[in-house]
């Protein structure tokens, strides 16, 4: 494949674009710059080829797999109604080739986000029909109680559904704090179960998609590749 086209399918602009970026001297490739777009890297040394961009290094990526740690105040659309979008938070190139959110959080939630341009990878993570477990922990404004857990484990009706919805588990981490998991990623799923309890969601966080964790080092506000482990550990889901 040519530089320009690496350039191309990574999100750095149209052919044209990408062109004028080698042309303007922007690229290196191992630290020496390289002025050639028609330069062409074998399809066996892809997979681990790195290049520069301004100084900051790329490596080549087929899909793009990331995780974000939302923070509050973020929503996950692209052009956001009253706040700012979570692709602010990712640089241009991930934006530009078209990474998407797999599932959306409210804006106020936090925690695990996953994105990725791999449209088989989102439809399997968001389908109903492929069922993965999701894992929140919800402070609530009222003390928690056997009852709410019950009614949550058991099953809750709500609004517009025709079928009561349970948690797959719902345990209690504190007097006010929930950890609860469900299958379906309904809007507002864990808010109006919650609601539907008797109690209120005061505050949201996603912990787990199926075995895959929030990382613990990944801060509010911060994202990473994800790699073939992490991959495997969500394909296993
Ligand atoms: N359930 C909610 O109510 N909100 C979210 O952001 C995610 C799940």
């Amino acid at each position: 494949m040519d530089l320009e086209r690496i350039l191309f399918t990574q999100g750095f602009g149209s052919r044209r674009q990408c062109r004028a970026l080698v042309a303007d001297g922007r690229v290196s490739i191992a630290g020496s710059l390289c002025t050639d777009a028609a330069i062409d890297i074998a399809s066996d040394a892809l997979a681990s080829f790195e290049f520069q961009v301004d100084g900051a290094t790329w490596r080549y990526r087929e899909k793009a797999y990331l995780v974000l740690n939302k923070p509050p105040g973020y929503e996950c659309s692209r052009d956001p109604q009253h706040h700012l979008s979570i692709f602010h938070l990712l640089p241009l190139p991930l934006t530009e080739r078209g990474v998407q959110c797999v599932g959306r959080l409210d804006q106020d939630t936090t925690g695990l986000l996953l994105l990725s341009d791999d449209g088989a990878f989102v439809h399997a993570f968001t389908s109903p029909k492929r069922k993965v477990a999701k894992m929140y922990l919800a402070t609530t404004r009222h003390p928690l109680d056997d009852a709410q857990l019950c009614a949550l484990r058991n099953g809750v009706l709500l609004h517009g559904e025709s079928q009561p919805i349970a948690a797959v588990s719902a345990k209690q981490r504190d007097e006010r704090e929930l950890e609860l998991s469900v299958l379906e990623g309904k809007y507002h799923q864990v808010k109006r179960m919650v609601a539907a309890a008797g109690n209120r969601v005061e505050k949201l966080h996603r912990e787990r998609i199926g075995g895959f964790g929030l990382p613990d080092d990944l801060a509010e506000g911060q994202w990473r590749w994800l790699d073939d482990a992490d991959l495997t550990m969500l394909r296993q889901s």
